[in-house]
């Protein structure tokens, strides 16, 4: 088990594209490992490769829980790995909150497809086909995002998004300055 440090906001490979996975070998599979190890330490729902500084196109995820009181998703508490993930599908529009490793103590709603479908490799190189809505749907997005070099902030209005980072920046100069 590894635990890997997790890669704050303004670093530069978070705003930088991940390349695709070509060899599906052990050396991929101990990063996936390492990367379920650091989602589960943080209590975190999903992972993407840029925040512990791999810049390879590998999504983490498990969702224990959806919105309050509502159904059981088949999504719920199982553990995804998606390698190379491409979203195949997308309809409706869903706002929800969300929250980032990368970003510490900032949750804001987001507007996003409702429901995805997506399609992505294992650690073994097998390719498979998923789809799903609600906090499934907002966490492969944001993932995805990731991997594109797209922060959540980035989703945000204009206005959201400057008060975010204003606030970020102060946070920085506080703890440079203890
Ligand atoms: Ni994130």
């Amino acid at each position: 088990m590894a635990v890997l440090e997790i890669v704050e906001w303004p670093e530069k490979v978070l705003e930088t594209r991940a390349q695709e996975v070509v060899h599906f070998d052990d050396a991929l599979r101990k990063v996936v490992q390492d990367m379920h190890d650091t989602m589960d330490d943080h209590n975190a729902l999903g992972l993407a490769a840029n925040q512990v500084g791999v810049l390879q196109r590998i999504v983490v995820m498990r969702i224990p829980y959806g919105r309050k009181d509502g159904p059981r998703m088949w999504w719920h508490d199982k553990r995804f790995t998606l390698i190379n993930p491409v979203i195949t599908k997308t309809e409706g529009r869903a706002t929800l909150s969300e929250g980032c490793l990368s970003f510490p103590g900032i949750y804001e709603y987001i507007q996003r497809a409702d429901e995805i479908t997506v399609q992505a490799y294992d650690e073994q190189g097998k390719k498979f086909e998923v789809s799903g809505s609600e906090y499934f749907s907002a966490c492969v997005q944001h993932e995805t995002d990731h991997l594109d070099g797209i922060v959540f902030v980035n989703r945000m209005s204009r206005l959201k998004a400057a008060l975010v980072r204003k606030k970020l920046q102060k946070q920085l100069v506080m703890s440079q300055g203890e």
